[in-house]
């Protein structure tokens, strides 16, 4: 039958689309419905574009600010036009990747809205612009929205433009003179980032008394502190009250202070993505809108999985991917189980944050009994080499009982490609004798691992 299909998976993000191709590859009949296009929110408007503005926003940096490496430019600029011409060609070329890959495994692509209509005998029906399909198995992989909250202004301001989620602002051609951000988590950061080195005044309001949520707070005031130094005005411990065109209004301990906006970006965080997708007429139980999920991506009904954003548990592509293998291996009748506790994440910013594992918080609030060694960046070579007053840092959580590292957190250069090194220790369980026995290439940053763990007294 043409339209039965052994797998059929609602959304063609990251989760989407690699449980496809991992499905289409195992010889498995797959479809994928997609409404918008295919990559999902991490190709199309978020982690892909914002890395392709970093980078920009990198080079137009190092061009202005190297006179203390011997490097002079007169004459530098930048268009943010063709920044975003620049990021719209990279995301082209990545979405048609995923399609490609689509085809080289045989997988249908389903262009439109995707419905869970119930049963047949044959499996689950799903409507997607009005033609039924039927499939043995279904992946639920339809995401994450931002968070949009009531406050005052908020929705006038997304319907007339000038408050935007990640999706407008990576769109948005002009540079504004005065950008707020609401939120300082990850999203708020990199764009801010991005704009304060384009010529904005960017001003983060923050609820906490910190920025980059979870992130261990030395290394999150480290940054706080470049950032300011830059030019970024926080706004911690302080609560946006209202927004309207122009203005941005706040209480600080008890007082009501506004700043000026010309744009104003939300980024208080996503939810799972579970509207109208018929999930009633099959009974899939969610919690808080996000679908509940075991160990093997299964929900409560038999056959039905869900993978990434839209389970609600670590909203990180990289952790989506995963998860979308396990779904399709126990589908595969390939016992696979899904562990969270060693996943690196990334803050894109400059300096750049990369951790993963335990924070020294969260092991002391676990009461784990933990050596915390932490070194300066200057310790390796080449971080001294390349940076100028670099105050990067390597932390590293250590299990004393059994040596084993539990958690590292590192903010500096290359900290992005370094933390997947550490991720590798951390969830192998390796222990310190071992990584010590482990030849770091020299002179790199990583080194910094190494030296950390000698610096440990342990
Ligand atoms: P987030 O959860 O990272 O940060 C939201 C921040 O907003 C928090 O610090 C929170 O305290 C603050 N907040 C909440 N309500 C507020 C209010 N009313 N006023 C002021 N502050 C308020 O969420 P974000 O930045 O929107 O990112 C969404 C998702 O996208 C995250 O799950 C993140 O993991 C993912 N993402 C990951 C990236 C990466 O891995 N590099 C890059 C961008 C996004």
């Amino acid at each position: 039958m043409e339209n039965l299909f052994d797998l059929l998976v609602i959304g063609g993000g990251p989760a989407g689309y690699l449980a496809a191709e991992r499905a289409g590859h195992a010889g498995m009949k797959a479809a994928v419905a997609e409404k918008r296009a295919l990559g999902g929110v991490c190709l199309n408007e978020g982690c892909i574009p914002s890395k392709a503005f970093l980078n920009s926003a990198k080079m137009y940096d190092h061009a202005r600010h190297s006179e203390a490496y011997g490097v002079t430019a007169t004459g530098v600029s930048i268009d943010h036009a063709k920044v975003v011409a620049r990021k719209n060609k990279v995301v082209k070329q990545l979405v048609s990747g995923v399609g490609m890959k689509m085809k080289q495994n045989h997988v249908t692509v389903l262009n439109g809205v995707a419905k869970i209509t119930g049963r047949s005998a044959e499996g689950f029906t799903v409507t997607v612009e009005g033609q039924t399909y039927t499939a043995k198995r279904l992946l639920i992989a339809s995401g994450s929205v931002p968070v949009v909250p009531p406050i005052p202004g908020v929705k006038e301001g997304v319907a007339a433009g000038y408050v935007m989620t990640n999706r407008e602002i990576l769109d948005m051609t002009e540079v504004p003179k005065e950008l707020v951000v609401i939120g300082g988590g990850v999203i708020g950061l990199e764009m801010a980032s991005y704009f304060n080195s384009i010529g904005s005044h960017v001003t983060v309001i923050e609820m906490l008394d910190k920025i980059a949520g979870p992130t261990d707070r030395e290394i999150s005031s480290i940054l706080l502190k470049n950032y300011q130094k830059k030019g970024v005005d926080f706004k911690l411990s302080c609560k946006v009250v209202g927004v309207s065109e122009g203005s941005v209004s706040y209480e600080e301990k008890g007082e009501q202070k506004s700043v000026k906006a010309d744009k104003v970006l939300l980024s208080i965080g996503r939810r799972a993505f579970t509207q109208d997708l018929g999930l009633e007429t099959i009974g899939v139980y969610t919690e808080r809108g996000a679908i509940v999920t075991d160990e093997q991506m299964r929900t409560n009904v038999a056959g039905v999985y869900a993978a990434g954003d839209v389970n609600g548990k670590i909203m990180l592509a990289h952790t989506a991917y995963r998860e979308s293998e396990v779904a399709v291996n126990n589908m595969l009748g390939r016992k696979d189980v899904m562990r969270y506790h060693a996943i690196p994440s990334v803050i894109y910013t400059n300096p750049e944050v990369g951790a993963v594992g335990e924070t020294e918080e969260s092991a002391k609030a676990k009461g784990m009994d933990v050596e915390i060694s932490t070194v300066s960046m200057k310790y390796a070579g080449r971080y001294v080499a390349e940076e100028e007053n670099g105050d990067g840092i390597c932390k590293l959580i250590i299990d004393k009982k059994y040596k084993r590292l539990l958690g590292a957190h590192l903010i500096g250069s290359y900290a992005s490609e370094i933390i997947y090194g550490a991720a590798l220790m951390v969830e192998t369980e390796m222990t310190v004798d071992s990584i010590k026995e482990l030849v770091f290439p020299h002179p790199t940053v990583s080194e910094i691992i190494r030296e950390a763990l000698f610096e440990a007294k342990i």
